[in-house]
């Protein structure tokens, strides 16, 4: 996939391909070992130490100790690893060659074998270990020395996930994130530039002013939240991707709705960095350790268990009781054991966090059969992209070496779109799959659409059911489901496991017990500070939560002392407000919020953040911006018309009207107790509070 200028003889080639191999499973072996495991003379080891030294692929140094022997130790440097990986490639396209050539000279027909399109395919004994990015522990701690000296890339929680797959064999076969061709293939027509089936784009998005500062060529560390270098990466491309493009190709519409969609313009870097990666240890994981499996764990435990064929199902959400008959049913259809591959990385904004999860699954493990089934974590960061998500989804678990993967309906499907309409048919994944199955080397059994029949106190497929008039059919939407949760109703037990819905009820406790919080936006002036200071002392009258009041003024003087007006320095400011009331609802109190907060896709920023604890409630304060000026309280809007304040919103700088707010409340002639109490309502409305 990245190609390299050098013109060195094949067998040479050979040689120093051995050599790097060598000297990264053993840099500090003796010379004379090293020469008898490549089987060379100790001259043409020198002679290629030398060659390998001048070319820049290790790093000779003298070593102190009394074994003459062990004079010199090797280590194999950044460009060495890069070079290694490249070799690899051109030596395995070789071999297909060669052999290739030898079936046709004995069969008289080619053998239809392509190098690096049916790679994956020749060991698709799913039981053979797989490549990986990671160089041997020795190099790794040299590597990270040298590292330590290169431009830090800090990588982002979603990058982590991606890299982390793509280092340990996860992604097989990308060999990092993708360059210019590998990106516009993938982005038009799911291929690498090779002709691979691979339907996500794998990218490093960074921001201009880092791009600017990378030449290419340069090799780049790369470092988790925490600043441990995780791997590093050549730069062999960097360009600017047209993100409404890959938008409209990939998730089906350049539509904010989706959330990858939301994530690719509003929090994605403006440019991409392509290049081949060198691992140098895995992102640290400190929960549930023992769940977490790469790709070569796997092949091994199924190796062990003597497992040859395994059916994967994928998931996002909780395990309930239809869940367990359809993996029962996939994993009978398939004749295979099952794998139970939860996603925990990341996922959908919105849904159940994945400690609740797992502690879900371990309780509906018990439920399984221990020799046929079994779990691991994975830590993907899904896209929520439907049928190239399964396609992707179907090649990962090939990585893990599974055999048989189950699509469902709707398989990773993002909701609704801005029109309300779903952003995919509910079997187009499946389609897909289909049409591509081959390739993907993970046979697929399609999900039945499992209900509860009340009669017979079974679940069947309901596309099954031959008396569907004459019985009583149940079933729980996810929807209903988070009701029910969260108005503290009745889940009956032919849905669930007694000890997920515990599991599920100690996380998300009534609405009425949970913290949440309100968001006030409007112009300055608009009444938001006074509408929330009364909200707020009503809200400590009722008692039982405590209560804080982040109000755009008292939030500027202490948490944002330093910041301006400008785009960048609001989106900080409301980001930080965010950031606390999404603790605070974590923690179970009410967060009051009343900045001006402008910007529509900061709104919804903050909405996810808080979301994933408890209730965002946005009110917009629609205060008209004539009122707001005529009544001008502190004096600010005469100042910005005479332009002596700059950027001043309504007048100078925009708004964005919240388009789908949870209340609007309108200030003119409607006093402030009485708009307290709308909103003293609408929470109640929403659970959020006892009746008053
Ligand atoms: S933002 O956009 O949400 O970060 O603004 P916020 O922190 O809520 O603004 C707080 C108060 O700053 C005063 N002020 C301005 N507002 C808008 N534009 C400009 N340029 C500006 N300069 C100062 C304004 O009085 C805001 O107060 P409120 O509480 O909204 O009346």
């Amino acid at each position: 996939m990245y190609s390299s200028d050098l013109k060195t003889p094949p067998q040479e080639e050979d040689q120093l391909f051995r050599l790097l191999r060598q000297l990264d499973l053993a840099p500090d072996a003796p010379q004379r070992t090293t020469a008898a495991a490549l089987n060379i003379s100790l001259g043409r080891l020198n002679a290629l130490l030398r060659g390998a030294s001048d070319a820049g692929y290790i790093k000779v140094s003298q070593r102190a100790g009394p074994d003459k022997r062990q004079r010199f130790a090797y280590e194999i440097t950044l460009k060495g690893a890069a070079e290694k990986m490249r070799l690899t490639d051109q030596f395995l396209t070789r071999k297909f060659a060669e052999y290739d050539a030898l079936h046709a000279e004995l069969t008289g027909t080619t053998s239809g074998l392509e190098p690096f399109k049916h790679r994956t395919k020749l060991m698709q004994n799913n039981l053979a270990p797989i490549p990986e990015l990671y160089v041997s522990y020795d190099s790794a701690q040299k590597l990270k020395v040298e590292a330590a000296e290169l431009t830090s890339h800090d990588l982002s929680p979603r990058q982590i996930c991606d890299l982390e797959l793509l280092m340990n064999g996860g992604f097989n076969p990308l060999k990092g994130f993708l360059g210019e061709d590998d990106y516009n293939g993938v982005v038009k027509d799911m291929r690498l530039a090779d002709g691979t089936l691979w339907p996500m784009p794998i990218t490093l998005d960074v921001s201009e002013d880092f791009a600017a500062s990378i030449e290419l060529g340069q090799d780049i560390a790369l470092r988790d939240q925490e600043g441990v270098i995780l791997g590093t990466m050549t730069v062999t491309d960097r360009w600017e991707p047209n993100k409404a493009l890959e938008a409209e190709k990939v998730f089906g519409a350049d539509d904010d709705a989706h959330p990858a969609v939301n994530y690719l313009h509003n929090t994605a870097g403006k440019i991409y960095l392509g290049g081949p990666v060198t691992g140098i240890q895995q992102p640290v994981h400190y929960d549930f350790r023992a769940r977490r499996d790469t790709p070569n764990e796997l092949r091994a435990y199924f190796r062990k268990m003597g497992w040859r064929k395994v059916v994967a199902f994928q998931t996002r959400n909780p395990l309930h009781r239809a869940h367990q008959e359809l993996t029962f049913r996939a994993a009978k259809e398939a004749q295979a054991n099952l794998l139970i591959h939860p996603v925990v990385g990341m996922t959908k904004p919105g849904d159940v966090d994945h400690f609740t999860r797992v502690r879900c699954y371990e309780a509906v493990l018990d439920k399984y059969p221990s020799s046929t089934t079994s779990m691991s974590l994975l830590n993907l960061a899904m896209r929520m992209a439907g049928p190239r998500e399964a396609v992707w989804h179907g090649l990962i678990r090939a990585n893990h070496g599974c055999t048989h993967f189950i699509v469902g309906r709707d398989h990773a499907g993002p909701g609704n779109n801005s029109q309300g309409e779903d952003f995919y048919g509910p079997y187009d994944a499946q389609d897909l799959y289909r049409a591509n199955q081959s390739e993907i080397g993970c046979e697929m059994v399609d999900f039945k659409h499992m209900v509860w029949v009340a009669e017979r106190a079974q679940y069947e497929a309901i596309d099954e059911i031959e008396d569907k008039d004459n019985v009583t059919i149940l079933n729980i939407s996810g929807t209903e489901l988070r009701r029910r949760l969260s108005e503290g109703l009745e889940i009956p037990e032919w849905f669930s496991f007694p000890d997920v819905v515990k599991e599920l009820r100690r996380t998300k406790p009534p609405r009425s017990q949970q913290g949440f919080t309100v968001f006030f936006t409007g112009f300055s002036g608009s009444g938001k500070s006074t509408i929330a200071n009364a909200l707020m002392v009503k809200l400590m009258e009722m008692g039982g939560r405590p209560v804080t009041l982040l109000d755009g003024d008292i939030v500027r003087k202490n948490l944002s002392s330093e910041l301006g007006f400008s785009k960048e320095h609001r989106d900080l400011n409301i980001r930080r407000i965010g950031y606390v009331a999404s603790e605070i609802t974590k923690n179970g109190g009410i967060a009051i919020c009343a900045p001006i907060a402008p910007y529509a896709t900061t709104r919804r920023a903050v909405r996810e953040d808080v979301e994933a604890f408890g209730a965002f409630v946005e009110i917009h304060v629609a205060t008209s911006i004539e009122e707001c000026e005529k009544r001008d309280r502190k004096g600010l809007y005469k100042l910005a018309r005479e332009g002596k304040i700059k950027e001043f919103t309504g007048i100078s700088d925009p708004y964005d009207v919240p388009a789908d707010p949870e209340l609007s409340v309108d200030t003119i002639n409607i006093e402030v107790d009485n708009c307290a109490h709308q909103v003293l309502l609408k929470l109640e409305s929403m659970g959020l509070i006892g009746a008053s």
